[in-house]
């Protein structure tokens, strides 16, 4: 019997035009290149311009994608995008997006995982592709974490940047068993009890305001090498591969150390990590498209290759989601 496969047919990116470098942070805030560059990787960030919103950069990413894919906007039928930073606290950003592109038919909702949001997006749309209930996704992360910064705050403020990332999905016939192309696995956990490390302090129904974000770095840090880890692991335990099976490991880009310790502890050499957070800093659920693309557009990312998407956030949240590219 051949089972349905979800196929990335195609992938697309957006940075918004203005560059925030570290040395122009160090104006505002006690901080300085040096430590930013130590402790994180990161080099600048983008930020997303006075009227510009988290739809439009998911517009933008979302045309690329669906261009990239040679696919038409009237074919597809499920809108699933991953953002903390909505529009409005309704309707759906996903379904502003589903009109920019002017979508008329299936469902265009939101999904709120914070930085594994994009990891969730593409476990949904999966596994609406393999029930048969969705034939063409267009899976987005997008965000404009600079609206909910304390920009007084040198120990959160200086670590996130907006963009935005997005996937076309499609249902294939798996062939060749597990060596067809697509999603061969999506792994997903939560822990609510760390809800303290890492929260914006608002929202609709306690404050009635839009808050700040914060976090207790270190403790988010202590977590997501550990939690990373498991789920890198249960990636390769599912589909029976190890480290050296895997062609590119392509993590929620939050800190190049993090990164790095992950890798490192599971046996991947440096030259399979895709890293861009030097150019972006952390985007959240848009990190992972972001950094794909990349990888897509200098040609590291080729047909056929194993590609391994791992994230962890807010919640806490992680997962992980084994590609054949
Ligand atoms: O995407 C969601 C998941 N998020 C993450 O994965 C983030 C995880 N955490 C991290 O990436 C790191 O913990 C940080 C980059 C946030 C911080 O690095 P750290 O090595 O854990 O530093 P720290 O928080 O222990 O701070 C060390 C020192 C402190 O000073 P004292 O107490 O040692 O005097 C901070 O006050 O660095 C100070 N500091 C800064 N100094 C200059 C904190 N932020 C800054 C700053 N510039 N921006």
């Amino acid at each position: 019997m051949t089972r349905k496969r979800s196929v990335v047919k195609g992938l697309g990116a957006y940075l918004p035009e203005r560059v925030v470098t570290n040395s122009e942070l160090a104006r505002t805030v006690d901080t300085s290149d040096e430590w930013i560059v130590e402790r994180t990787g990161i080099h600048q960030r983008h930020v997303a311009a006075d009227g510009e919103f988290t739809s439009d950069l998911a517009i933008r990413a979302s045309d690329k994608a669906l261009a990239d894919a040679g696919v038409s906007p009237s074919e597809v039928d499920l809108i699933v995008l991953a953002t903390s930073t909505p529009d409005d606290t309704f309707p759906a950003t996903a379904t502003k997006v589903q009109a920019g592109l002017g979508i008329t038919k299936g469902a265009a909702f939101d999904i709120q995982a914070v930085c594994s949001g994009f990891v969730y997006a593409v476990a949904v749309a999966d596994n609406f592709i393999k029930a048969g209930q969705a034939d063409t996704a267009l899976v987005v992360g997008a965000e404009t974490f600079s609206r909910i910064l304390d920009w007084q705050d040198r120990s959160t403020c200086v670590l996130f940047g907006d963009g935005a990332g997005a996937f076309v999905l499609r249902a294939d016939e798996a062939r060749n068993g597990d060596a067809s192309r697509g999603i061969m696995s999506t792994h997903l956990h939560s822990d609510g009890r760390h809800r303290d490390c890492l929260f914006v302090d608002g929202g609709p129904s306690s404050t009635q305001t839009v808050g700040h974000l914060r976090m207790s770095g270190k403790e988010v840090f202590r977590h997501a090498v550990v939690n990373l880890a498991a789920a890198v692991g249960e990636a390769l335990d599912a589909n029976g591969l190890n480290a050296d099976d895997v062609d590119w490991l392509v993590p929620h880009q939050a800190n190049r150390r993090i990164m790095a310790s992950t890798a490192r502890k599971l046996g991947f050499s440096e030259e399979k990590l895709v890293v861009t957070i030097d150019r972006h800093a952390n985007t959240s659920a848009a990190s992972i498209p972001l950094a794909l693309a990349d990888a897509v557009d200098d040609g590291r990312v080729q047909e056929d290759n194993l590609v391994l998407i791992e994230a962890m956030g807010g919640g806490f949240t992680w997962g992980s989601a084994m590609i054949r590219w």
